[in-house]
């Protein structure tokens, strides 16, 4: 099981459209794939659950052991492509990570899903925060990037954090409009 991010400090640039793309062509491809809806806003939810009103469930549950992670998972209306929704309460998440010195929770949470699933996408929310340090310990981090300041400017500040917290992501820049893939001075290969 792989998990991929898409991720940036900025909103508006692109992470919930590649996040759904990118999870509905890997499972396309054949990959059991799980797109992990992480911002409270919603979007990558509202994307797959199309006409269907799907409640998503606050994650305390899960966070105190109480509901394995297959208990928050929808199917989605593609064949191998599953998600957990979003809840209003993500937007405590950080408080909540915050309560706890795991080294890496959202791959504790995840590991029992990892015989039966290929491939995690993570939606992210844009935000500089704990749940920030925990998504970027995911196994690639892509960084949509739009030419803009504003954008490029975030895209530096991804830089920081991975000697931050002391993980080691392979960070890759998506350039959009016309740009090619670039991958980071943190990327390895
Ligand atoms: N590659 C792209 N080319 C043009 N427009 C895009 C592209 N990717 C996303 N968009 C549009 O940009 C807007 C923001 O995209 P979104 O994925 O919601 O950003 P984010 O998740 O970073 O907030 C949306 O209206 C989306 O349709
Ligand atoms: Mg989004």
């Amino acid at each position: 099981m792989k998990t991929i991010a898409f991720y940036s400090l900025k909103g508006g640039v692109g992470k919930t459209a590649s996040a759904v793309n990118i999870a509905y062509l890997a499972s396309q491809a054949g990959y059991s794939t799980l797109l992990w809806d992480l911002d409270p806003q919603g979007a990558s939810s509202w994307y797959l659950a199309g006409a269907d009103r799907i409640k998503g469930h606050k994650l305390s549950a899960l966070m105190k052991g109480k509901s394995p992670i297959a208990d928050f998972i929808h199917a989605s209306r593609y064949e191998n492509l599953d998600f957990i929704p979003s809840h209003t309460s993500f937007r405590n998440l950080d408080v909540k990570l915050d309560q706890n010195d795991s080294v890496n929770l959202i791959k504790e949470w995840l590991a029992p899903l990892s015989e039966e699933t290929s491939l995690v996408v993570l939606d992210c929310p844009p935000s500089l925060s704990r749940l920030s340090e925990q998504v970027l310990k995911a196994d690639r981090v892509f960084v949509p990037v739009i030419p803009t300041w504003l954008s490029l400017n975030s895209w530096g500040s991804c830089g920081p954090l991975p000697r931050i917290t002391n993980s080691n992501p392979r960070g890759c820049a998506l350039l959009r409009h016309g740009g090619s893939a670039q991958e980071s001075a943190s990327g390895t290969d």
